[in-house]
């Protein structure tokens, strides 16, 4: 797979969680405006990816993907240079099986052929789905299009869509740069809804499905825990705890909501730099649930520079008051082997949603955290 990409977990957008297959060119020259003209760019969101829905339903003469002619009239060259121009990489998707999940073109038997067209058009990231697979092997149909990939000579970011059933996270480093890690995300805190034989998921059953599963990523390789449902409806509070928790999780940072009409609040919180720093931090190890008892969760995530992330979640329906000694339960990172040494190293404690300094881990941290909200802080040694 392609070298040093992917080195802290991937920022960008994708298009399937608000438009589906209703995707064409004017969307994403405008949506590639709105990463530049809402900040989103400076911020460190850099990936434009297109999902299922891009092509025609046939290939051409040559077996060649085509673009979908009505959506993409001016072809996909064409869109990729405007995304370029705009200083962000270009993602597109395709699918392991003969057909994507909404039935275009799958890469089965072409994936040489589809990723030198890709490599030719520009594209730098490549999600890749897992429909219409039977009889397959996971592992072995994602070796071929990471060969296929990088027998291009382009860096191209492989992005493994299996939903989680043949353990990706075990074979995930040597493919691919992310793998999800469960069926589809939908817009909720904690609702699960089935369908035969997959459910989507909200916010919290994800977390806690694939809470253990933290060895597995670090730079270069990351848990996916799918794209981002900020901006589509949860409250805004709800929305600051997903982006959280995303963060806290080294999880890659994927949009999802109509960059278009995004509200104030939901650009504050996507733009949130000290928040985005921990995600993107150099260590890149996930975040571990160290008490979950009651309505407070209380995540940790070890930093570098032996600086630590905390988020307190408030999961209960209403408002709570955090009085929280810092030494009582020891905290260490049984994987990482880091702790924090709250009885002899005094940390300086910062807010990183209402940036602001709290003082020290010296006294006790007393906060009223609202119902479905989050205090996220990054404690740094006051070293003198
Ligand atoms: C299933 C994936 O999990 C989704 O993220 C999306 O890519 C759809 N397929 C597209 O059909």
């Amino acid at each position: 797979k392609a070298k040093d990409v992917a080195t802290t977990p991937p920022m960008g957008w994708n298009s399937w969680n608000t438009f589906g297959t209703e995707i064409n060119e004017q969307l994403v020259k405008d949506i590639a405006d709105a990463f530049v003209d809402l900040g989103l760019r400076d911020a460190g969101y850099n990936y434009l990816v297109l999902d299922d829905g891009w092509m025609a339903k046939e290939r051409d003469e040559n077996n060649n993907l085509v673009p979908g002619p009505n959506k993409f009239p001016n072809g996909m060259k064409d869109v990729v240079d405007y995304v370029h121009s705009r200083g962000l990489k270009f993602g597109i998707y395709n699918c392991a099986g003969n057909k994507t999940c909404a039935g275009y073109p799958g890469s089965r038997g072409f994936e040489y052929q589809d990723a030198k067209l890709y490599a030719e058009w520009g594209v730098d990231f490549l999600k890749y789905d897992w429909c219409n697979t039977e009889n397959l092997n996971a592992k072995g149909a994602y070796q071929t299009m990471r060969d296929a990939l990088y027998a291009t000579g382009r860096p191209i970011l492989f992005s493994i869509c299996e939903w989680g059933d043949n353990d990706p996270w075990k074979w995930g480093e040597e493919m691919g740069h992310m793998w999800r890690v469960t069926g589809d995300i939908i817009n909720c805190w904690d609702c699960k809804v089935g369908h035969g034989t997959w459910s989507s998921l909200g916010v919290w059953p994800i977390i806690k499905l694939r809470k253990e599963i933290r060895k597995y990523t670090g730079p270069g390789h990351w848990n996916d825990f799918d794209m981002m449902e900020v901006g589509n409806g949860m409250t805004a509070a709800e929305d600051r705890v997903h982006f959280a928790m995303w963060s806290m999780l080294s999880s890659p940072l994927i949009m999802g909501n109509d960059l278009r009409s995004a509200s104030k609040e939901t650009i504050v919180t996507l733009t949130n730099k000290e928040v985005i720093a921990v995600n993107q931090d150099e260590l890149g190890i996930q975040a571990y649930c160290h008490s979950d008892e009651g309505e407070l969760e209380i995540w940790v995530k070890p930093l570098h520079n032996g600086e630590w992330a905390f988020a307190f979640v408030n999961m209960s329906k209403e408002r709570i008051e955090v009085d929280y000694e810092w030494n009582r339960h020891p905290v260490k990172d049984d994987l990482s082997n880091r702790e924090l040494k709250a009885d002899h190293i005094v940390y300086k404690i910062r807010d990183l949603y209402n940036h602001k300094d709290l003082g020290t881990t010296k006294t006790n941290l007393k906060s009223d955290i609202g119902s479905h909200d989050v205090l996220m802080l990054r404690l740094v040694p006051d070293i003198k």
